[in-house]
């Protein structure tokens, strides 16, 4: 079967790393037409940089990296430099990108890309908040029914929130994007906390990582090695919770998760659950299903899977 067609939006962000690495380790499963970066973990700037550093950590310089919205749609810019560092890729020693930041912007290239490719034949795959996803919805309604489906990392139901006791992190930077993207009618599947805090990088996990001994593997040891703090230090996880890699995993093993399809709708008003994703899990409310909502992982499989393509590189 042919690798599907990706454009991966994100705001690297250590886990962010992961998921571009898997990805660009996975050719056989995944093209990835280009990397949209969107203000998120750290502003635009540095994640505009960082996934420039990891597609050259990946040896991949060819993959288009674009600059995209520097901040939500109708709010100020949330980070969360508290678990990811100044930089956002805090932990290892990684040199500045030398490849170009494309000219175009990424609202722009997401756009373009899915107008000029079939029906059915561009999924879309963001890491953080979904501003630059929601842009592009706004300003180009005619390519929302043309995207072949959105795989994301966001929300919580079971696990509540990480940023504040209802929300997750990409989903309450930009609530009002998140609501544009559930309402869009295309075919959603969520990687929540509720999945994600599952996939945990244990010791043993990271070991092998470190074992690879490979610039990638010592790096993505040494990323997990500083971001695992927030996550032990609040949840006593047994490591780091390596959220967005579930995304790539997904493309490549989607066997390895497990979830319902249901309808999940985003808190905008109440202060008090501002961002937090309302999924309808028991099917109580009548409304209609827009989101596979992912409820648990093979942890094992999942790291088997990643351990081996992050060899490749
Ligand atoms: O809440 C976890 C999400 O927020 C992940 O995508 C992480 O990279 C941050 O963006
Ligand atoms: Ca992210």
């Amino acid at each position: 079967m042919a690798p599907r067609k990706i454009i991966i939006d994100t705001d690297p962000g250590q886990d962010d790393a992961v998921a571009i690495l898997l990805a660009l380790a996975s050719p056989e499963d995944v093209d990835v037409l280009g990397i949209t970066a969107v203000a998120g973990n750290v502003p635009l700037e540095l994640t505009a940089k960082n996934a420039r550093i990891i597609c050259e950590l990946a040896g991949k310089t060819d993959v288009p990296v674009f600059a995209g919205c520097d901040r939500p749609l109708g709010r100020d810019l949330v980070t969360a430099e508290h678990v990811h560092g100044k930089t956002g890729l805090d932990g290892p020693s990684l040199p500045d990108p030398q490849m170009p930041l494309q000219e175009q912007h990424a609202v722009d290239f997401i756009i373009e890309t899915v107008r000029a490719h079939d029906t059915g034949t561009i999924t879309l795959c963001p890491l953080g908040p979904l501003t630059n996803v929601a842009t592009a919805f706004q300003r180009a309604p005619d390519i929302v029914e043309k995207v072949q489906q959105i795989v994301l990392m966001g929300g919580a139901y079971f696990e509540v929130g990480n940023i504040t006791p209802t929300a997750e992190f990409n989903i309450y930077v930009d609530p009002e994007a998140a609501d544009i993207v559930f309402k869009s009618g295309v075919d959603i599947v969520v990687m929540p906390l509720d999945v994600t805090h599952k996939a945990l990088v244990t010791k043993p996990r990271n070991d092998a990582f470190r074992a690879l001994g490979t610039p990638v593997g010592v790096a993505v040891a040494e990323m997990t090695d500083f971001f695992e703090r927030f996550d032990k230090e609040k949840y006593g996880s047994a490591g780091a919770p390596l959220h967005d890699p579930c995304v790539t995993a997904y493309l490549i093993r989607p066997d390895l998760f497990t979830g319902r399809h249901v309808n999940v709708e985003v808190e905008t008003s109440s202060d008090l659950t501002m961002g937090m994703t309302v999924a309808d899990w028991w099917r109580v409310t009548g409304r209609p299903a827009n989101a596979m909502f992912m409820g648990d992982i093979d942890a094992d499989g999942f790291f088997g899977l990643l351990t081996e393509r992050l060899a490749r590189l």
